[in-house]
């Protein structure tokens, strides 16, 4: 243990639990790149405006490089007694280039230079993310595309469901496209976060600003940011474009969470809509019948930590004072656990849809079950001027018939239907009647017909291209 970069005023040496307990090096040498890069602005910087000397920074810069490279070899020397990533690195500069090496930190403080560091990995994040969950829509839309045709040259119909009761038939096409509207937005909502947090804290110091000449425009712009921040307090106490990717990442793993309910529960064997692929499925060490969906069940569990890491950041920030406390610390941990997690998820989904099999005799039989069709039974009458409150009370009335004499509505008998009301007879429950005709039939903008999602596909497909 050397003597603390601090320790000017300590008398006594910090107690090791302490030592232990304070300690980011664990966690957030994973910091490490973006540091670096934050010094090397930051010392161009400093020689630029004049105040430190050009033999003084290409012997600073010459010793971050050779820092970096050890970094990325591995065979950096992290030390829990040098506290955190910064003071790693920069003790390890003072080891191998000597007292110049105290000449880096002029005008800056570990607060600004924690949000820099942070703020670059949360929006290179942000947009990695972006892209992972871009790749996901295009499976979607892939899919969607595909499945327009993928029966024979006829669309895959699927019942489509509320309450998890059959509610009406819908294309498969049009289920993979509420997938990619959902994922549209979120990558949305994560190139909108990373602009939010393109600016440079770097120079805000410790939380006042500083009285060298600095220019932080300079450096902003050395580190890919768009500008520096505005205010030294905010730059260094916030931390609400870590929460904002936080909730853009919580909203995505919701997504993904439904989409993993409803593969696991249409891939069991009382639904059978569809199968899973062997690489994406795990086997039981009992029951070799077995394929289960672990890969869904994970991701619909992992969400649990995604929404962990925004609600505890978000109890972390609440309580602080203005400006930096040390609680902020605990911003990392959540954050870097939250990104692992729906980076890989992400991976998995995409690989995983393209090679799932629909069952498209299994889910048209499902469609068409649990009287999925009445409301079009109902429209007819209304088309034909029956107040649909009473086409409707009609028709549940031959629903109640049938089920009560465990038949469908197109079973029923030509003296039923006409006793019903008169427009109707069995002809024109036949017609009314199919899960093609009901899906053709609703060709509102935004609905389930054929015609309207082969729309849908060309537009998001374009959406892709562009953008
Ligand atoms: N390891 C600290 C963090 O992650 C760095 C900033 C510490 N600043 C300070 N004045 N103690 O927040």
């Amino acid at each position: 243990t050397d003597k603390k970069l601090w320790g000017g005023r300590f008398a006594e040496a910090t107690d090791g639990l302490v030592e232990l307990y304070n300690a980011s090096v664990p966690f957030d040498q994973r910091l490490a790149e973006q540091d670096v890069r934050g010094s090397l602005a930051h010392v161009a910087m400093l020689g630029a405006v004049g105040i430190l000397q050009p033999d003084e920074v290409t012997a600073i810069e010459g010793g971050l490089h050779g820092i970096l490279a050890d970094i990325r070899a591995g065979t950096f020397e992290w030390r829990l007694d040098r506290e955190d990533v910064h003071m790693n690195i920069e003790a390890t500069l003072r080891d191998r280039i000597g007292p110049v090496a105290g000449k880096l930190h002029t005008a800056r403080s570990r607060n600004d230079q924690v949000a820099t560091d942070f703020r670059l990995f949360t929006k290179e994040a942000a947009l990695d993310l972006a892209g992972k969950v871009r790749a996901l829509r295009a499976v979607f839309v892939a899919e969607a595309h595909k499945h327009l045709t993928s029966n024979g040259g006829e669309p895959v119909i699927l019942p489509g469901y509320t309450h998890l009761q059959v509610a009406q038939p819908i294309l498969l096409s049009h289920w993979c496209l509420a997938y990619a509207e959902m994922l549209e937005r979120d990558e949305s909502r994560f190139r909108d976060a990373a602009a939010r947090m393109n600016e440079s804290p770097l120079g805000a110091a410790a939380l006042a600003g500083t009285p060298w000449p600095l220019d932080r425009f300079q450096t902003a712009s050395a580190l890919g940011f768009a500008r520096p921040t505005r205010n030294s307090l905010d730059s260094v106490g916030s931390r609400d474009f870590a929460l904002e990717f936080l909730a853009a990442g919580s909203i995505l793993a919701a997504h993904l969470s439904r989409l993993s309910e409803e593969l696991i529960l249409y891939s069991t064997f009382e639904f059978g809509f569809l199968t899973l692929p062997d690489s994406h499925t795990t086997g039981s060490s009992i029951m070799p019948q077995k394929k289960n969906p672990d890969v869904a069940e994970l991701a619909r569990a992992k969400s649990g930590r995604v929404f962990g890491a925004l609600m505890g950041l978000l109890t972390v920030v609440k309580g602080t004072p203005l400006a930096y406390n040390k609680d902020l610390q605990e911003d990392k941990e959540p954050l870097f656990d939250a990104y692992d997690t729906l980076s890989i998820t992400l991976r998995l989904f995409t690989d995983m849809l393209p090679r799932a099999t629909w069952h498209a005799q299994a889910t048209l039989a499902a469609a068409a079950r649990g009287y999925s069709t009445a409301t079009d039974l109902a429209d007819f009458l209304a088309r034909s001027g029956v107040p649909f409150r009473e086409a409707h009370e009609i028709v549940g009335a031959l629903v109640g018939l049938a089920s009560r004499t465990g038949r469908q509505l197109w079973d029923l008998t030509d003296d039923e239907m006409r006793a019903a009301h008169p427009l109707l007879s069995a002809d024109v429950a036949q017609a009314q009647l199919t899960v093609q005709a009901s899906v053709a039939a609703r060709a509102s903008y935004g609905g389930t017909a054929p015609t309207q999602v082969r729309a849908q596909v060309d537009d998001a497909q374009r959406r892709l291209e562009v953008n």
